[in-house]
C-alpha cells in the first residue's frame, strides 16, 4: 500500500482539495502544516492518481509531491479517517466497524471505492438540509451524484419514496445497492451521467456536486423545475453564479448553510414557476 502526499499552499488549499475530489471521490486525508496543506491519498501501485493527471488538475499549486510505502497500520489509519458523524441527536452515519449508534437513524455506510462516508463538510451540509426538511419527507426523492449512496439511505429512513439514486461511477452504483441492502432500505440505482442522460424527474433533489457541475445540470432542467433542490459542495465564493444558474431554471436559493470553506444551498421553485 502506497501513500501518495501533495503538499499545497494554504491559500491554494481549498481549490486543490475540489480538483483532487473529482480525481480521489473516495476522500483524502488532511494535513496542516503551517502555512500549507498535505492532501494524502492511499492505494496500491496503479490505483493512485498519475503524476501528469495530478499536475494537469492542481500543478500551479503543488509545493511538493511525495510517496511511500504504509507499514501494517495501513487499516488502522483508515478507520481513523472514517469517524462516525452524529447529528443533531438524530442520526447516526457510521462505517461498519464501529458500535451502532443511539440515535433514532443509525446508517452503516461501508464506503468501499465511492465517495461518501457523510463526514465531508459537503455530505453533512446536505443532512443538515434534509433533516430541516424532514416534515415533507413522504414524497419521492432523488440523490443526484451518489456516491456511496449515504444521503438516499438517510432520506429512505427519514420516510422519502421512492428513492432513486444516480451516479456515473460504476463503483459509485454498486456501493450504493450493497449499502441500501446493508440498511434495509429500498432504493432505485440507476447509472447516468447527469451532463447528458435524461434523469427522472422527482420534485425533490439532493445533490452534492462541485460547483461546475451543478452549474451544467441547472442548465439542462427542463420547463417544469423540482419542487425545491439540495444543493451542495460549493466553494463559498461560487455561491452567487450556483443560485443564478438554478435562478434561470425558476428555482431561489431560500436557504444557505456553510461549514469551512464549503456551502450547500436550499432552493425552492420560484413563484412564477409554481
Ligand atoms: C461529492 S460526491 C457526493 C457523494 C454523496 N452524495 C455524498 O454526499 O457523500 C459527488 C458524486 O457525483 C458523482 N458524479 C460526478 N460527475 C457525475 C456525472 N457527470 N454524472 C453523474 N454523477 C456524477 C461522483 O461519481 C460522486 O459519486
Amino acid at each position: 500500500m502506497l501513500r501518495l502526499a501533495i503538499r499545497v499552499r494554504r491559500a491554494d488549499a481549498e481549490l486543490v482539495l475540489a480538483e483532487l475530489l473529482e480525481l480521489v471521490p473516495s476522500g483524502v486525508e488532511e494535513v496542516a502544516l503551517g502555512d500549507s496543506v498535505e492532501y494524502a491519498v492511499y492505494g496500491a501501485p496503479g490505483e493512485l492518481p498519475a503524476l501528469p493527471a495530478l499536475r494537469a488538475a492542481v500543478g500551479a499549486a503543488i509545493v511538493e509531491v511525495s510517496t511511500r510505502e504504509i507499514p501494517d497500520d495501513w487499516a488502522e489509519r483508515w478507520r481513523e479517517f472514517h469517524r462516525p458523524l452524529v447529528l443533531d441527536g438524530a442520526i447516526t452515519v457510521r462505517p461498519p466497524w464501529e458500535p451502532p449508534g443511539t440515535t433514532p437513524i443509525d446508517v452503516v455506510i461501508d464506503p468501499g471505492q465511492a465517495f461518501g462516508t457523510g463526514a465531508h463538510a459537503t455530505t453533512r451540509l446536505c443532512l443538515e438540509l434534509l433533516l430541516e426538511l424532514e416534515p415533507l419527507a413522504a414524497g419521492p426523492l432523488l440523490d443526484l451524484g451518489c456516491g456511496s449512496g449515504v444521503l438516499g439511505i438517510v432520506a429512505a429512513r427519514l420516510g422519502w419514496t421512492p428513492v432513486v439514486a444516480v451516479d456515473y461511477d460504476p463503483a459509485s452504483v454498486q456501493a450504493t445497492g450493497a449499502n441500501a441492502e446493508a440498511n434495509g432500505v429500498r432504493l432505485d440505482v440507476l447509472q447516468l451521467d447527469l451532463r447528458i442522460d435524461p434523469l427522472p424527474d422527482t420534485p425533490t433533489v439532493v445533490a452534492n456536486l462541485l460547483s461546475p457541475l451543478l452549474i451544467t445540470w441547472a442548465s439542462r432542467i427542463g420547463p417544469v423545475p423540482p419542487r425545491r433542490v439540495i444543493a451542495s459542495g460549493i466553494l463559498l465564493g461560487e455561491v452567487d453564479a450556483v443560485g443564478r444558474a438554478f435562478a434561470i431554471a425558476g428555482l431561489d436559493v431560500v436557504a444557505r448553510r456553510v461549514r469551512g470553506e464549503w456551502a450547500a444551498v436550499l432552493l425552492d421553485q420560484a413563484p412564477r414557476a409554481r
